[in-house]
C-alpha cells in the first residue's frame, strides 16, 4: 500500500516508517521539521535498505498536499503531524489549536478533493481524561480533558466521526496510544526531544548519561502500590506495528477505536529500577509536589486490538528500558551530531 504519513520524521512515525518498509509498503512523509529533523528519515533508510520520497512542509498547506496526491496513488494516510507536549499547550493554545485541528482539517480536505478516505489517527489515552475505570476499554467515557492539546485530540477523535457519519464511504481508526517509549534495536532511531525533556524516559536516560543530575520523582502519595504514578508503557516498535496491523486489517468503511498499550502498569520507580538494571547504573532520584493534571493510575485494556488487529505488544520494559539506553548512548546528542 502507497501510505502518507504525516509528521513520519518524529518520533513515532520514523519508527512506524521503518515497520511499513519491512512489511513491504510505500510510505511517503510529510514534515515541516518544527519537531524532528531530517536525518531521522536518512537513518529510516539505512535500517532498511530502502528509500521513501519526502517532502519538507506544513500540513496546513493544501498546494503541497494536492502536489503530493497526484504525485503518488496514496491509498491511506497516517496521521502523526501535530504538537504533543501538554505544558506547552497550556501557555501556546492557539498554537496548538491552529496547528492540530487546522492540520487535521486542511488534511482531511486534501484527502477528499483526492478522493481517499482511509485515514489511522494517532490519538491518545489523554482522550479518557481521569479514567472512570481500569483498565480502560475504548468504550469507556472519554472527555474531561485538563489541557488542550488532549482537548485537540478529542476535537480531532470528534471531527474525523462525524466525517463518516457524513459519508460512509470513509474508513476511519483512532488509535489511541498510551506511553510509548523505548528505541529500534539498532540504536539508530528514537525519541530527541528539545531541551530538558517533559516525560519520564528521555529524563531518566539524561540523567544516566549524567546530563542532568536527578530524576523528580512527581509524588509519592498516590493511591498506588509505591505512592507514584502508574502508567502503560508500550514500546515504540509494538506501537508502530500496531500501525500496520490497523492499515491491513482495517479494510470496510467506518469508524474503528483501539487502545494500543500493553494492559501493564508501571510505577514510576518501578521504571527507574528496570532503566537502572539495563544501564548497569543507579539513577538518583528524589520525591517532589505532583504535576499539576497528572492522574494516578492509566493502563489500557488492549485486548480489542488482539482480537480485531490480530495485534498484541511483544517486548516488555527490560526491552524498552535498554533500546533506549543504547539509543542514548549511540546517540548522546540525539540527531544533531
Ligand atoms: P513528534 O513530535 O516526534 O512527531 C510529530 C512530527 O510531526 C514531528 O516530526 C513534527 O516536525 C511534525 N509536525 C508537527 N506539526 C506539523 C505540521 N503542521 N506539518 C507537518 N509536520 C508537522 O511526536 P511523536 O511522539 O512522534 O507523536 C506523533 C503523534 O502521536 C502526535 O500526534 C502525538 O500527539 C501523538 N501521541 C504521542 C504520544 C507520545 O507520548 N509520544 C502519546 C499519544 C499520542
Ligand atoms: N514523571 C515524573 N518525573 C518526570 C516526568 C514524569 O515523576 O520528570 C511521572 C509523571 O508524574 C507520571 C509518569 O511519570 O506519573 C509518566 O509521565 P510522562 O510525562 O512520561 O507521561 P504522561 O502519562 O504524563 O503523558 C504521556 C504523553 C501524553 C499522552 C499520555 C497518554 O506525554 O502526550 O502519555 O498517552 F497523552
Amino acid at each position: 500500500m502507497k501510505i502518507l504519513v504525516t509528521g513520519g520524521a518524529g518520533y513515532i512515525g520514523s519508527h512506524t516508517c521503518v515497520e511499513l518498509l519491512n512489511c513491504g509498503h510505500q510510505p511517503v512523509v510529510i514534515d515541516n521539521f518544527c519537531n524532528s529533523l531530517p536525518e531521522s528519515i536518512n537513518r529510516v533508510q539505512q535500517i532498511t535498505g530502502k528509500k521513501l520520497p519526502l517532502y519538507r512542509g506544513d500540513i496546513r498547506d493544501g498546494a503541497l498536499l494536492d502536489k503530493i496526491f497526484k504525485e503518488h496513488k496514496i491509498d491511506c494516510v497516517i496521521h502523526f503531524a501535530g504538537l504533543k507536549a501538554v505544558g506547552e499547550s497550556c501557555v501556546k493554545p492557539i498554537e496548538y489549536y491552529d496547528n492540530n485541528i487546522g492540520g487535521t482539517l486542511s488534511l482531511v480536505n486534501a484527502m477528499k478533493r483526492n478522493g481517499c478516505k482511509k485515514i489511522v489517527f494517532s490519538s491518545s489515552a489523554t482522550v479518557y481524561g481521569t479514567p472512570e475505570k481500569l483498565p480502560l476499554t475504548e468504550d469507556c467515557k472519554t472527555g474531561g480533558t485538563t489541557n488542550p492539546y488532549g482537548t485537540s485530540k478529542l476535537f480531532q477523535e470528534k471531527i474525523l466521526s462525524d466525517i463518516y457519519a457524513a459519508d460512509n464511504g470513509w474508513t476511519v481508526i483512532l488509535l489511541r496510544y498510551f506511553n510509548p517509549i523505548g528505541a529500534h534495536k539498532s540504536g539508530l532511531i528514537g525519541e530527541d526531544p528539545h531541551g530538558i525533556p517533559n516525560n519520564l524516559s528521555p529524563y531518566i536516560a539524561k540523567v544516566a548519561i549524567g546530563e542532568l543530575p536527578e530524576v523528580r520523582v512527581f509524588g509519592n502519595d498516590y493511591p498506588t502500590k509505591d505512592g507514584t504514578g502508574v502508567r502503560d508503557y508500550i514500546h515504540v516498535v509494538d506501537l508502530a506495528q500496531g500501525h500496520v496491523a490497523a492499515i491491513e486489517k482495517v479494510n470496510a468503511a467506518g469508524v474503528y477505536v483501539y487502545n494500543l498499550g500493553t494492559g501493564t502498569g508501571y510505577s514510576v520507580l518501578d521504571v527507574i529500577n528496570a532503566f537502572s538494571a539495563a544501564c548497569g547504573k543507579p539513577i538518583p532520584y528524589t520525591v517532589v509536589q505532583r504535576r499539576d493534571g497528572d492522574i494516578a493510575e492509566c493502563y489500557a485494556d488492549a485486548s480489542k486490538a488482539e482480537r480485531e488487529l490480530g495485534w498484541k505488544a511483544k517486548l516488555g520494559l527490560g526491552d524498552m528500558c535498554s533500546s533506549l539506553w543504547h539509543w542514548q548512548q549511540l546517540n548522546p546528542r540525539g540527531y544533531n551530531k
